[in-house]
């Protein structure tokens, strides 16, 4: 099964989480940062790509490519998405916690223009880091690895 990764990153976590899924996936799996993806390389099986949540949504460059691919264009093909985000938990804000119950995160956004595109949902997830440069919780590249063997 061919598989695609395609992330976008400012700080570097969510590009370590991409890294995991590819070694997830395994050796028919490759990885692309967004700004490098070119038409062809959608020719895959399997379509997983990833964003921080910035403001409650996926990365601006990350949904313009999105939202730019041809409608139906991903028709035969597995879609997942997964975000990094804060943890609330931690943070411990309530009014941030009640915002993010509104708004959202990146992943199931990102997941939804998939669907859109033509894709078929095979899931989303989150990984989450401590503070918004990071680094990521503890155990979330490990999790990351098994998340990607589930979704052949
Ligand atoms: C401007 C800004 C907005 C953010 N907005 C959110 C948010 O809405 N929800 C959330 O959980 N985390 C938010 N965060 C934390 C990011 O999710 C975190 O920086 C990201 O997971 C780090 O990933 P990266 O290292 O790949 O850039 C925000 C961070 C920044 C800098």
């Amino acid at each position: 099964m061919k598989s695609l990764v395609i992330y976008d990153s400012v700080f570097g976590n969510t590009e370590k989480i991409a890294r995991a899924i590819v070694d997830g996936l395994g050796e028919t799996s490759s990885l692309k940062h967004v700004s490098t993806v070119k038409p062809d390389d959608l020719n895959v099986d399997l379509l997983v790509v990833g964003s921080p949540t910035r403001a409650f949504n996926a990365m601006p460059t990350l949904n313009s490519f999105l939202r730019s691919l041809p409608s139906d264009s991903l028709r035969s093909v597995r879609v997942a998405s997964f975000d990094t985000r804060v943890d609330v938990g931690v943070v411990d804000s309530k009014v941030l916690s009640t915002m993010v119950k509104f708004f959202g995160y990146a992943g199931e956004k990102i997941l939804k223009i998939l669907v859109s595109k033509g894709g078929q949902s095979v899931g989303t997830k989150a990984f989450f880091v401590l503070d918004k440069e990071g680094p990521l919780k503890d155990g979330e590249i490990l999790r990351a690895q098994e998340w990607a063997k589930q979704l052949h």
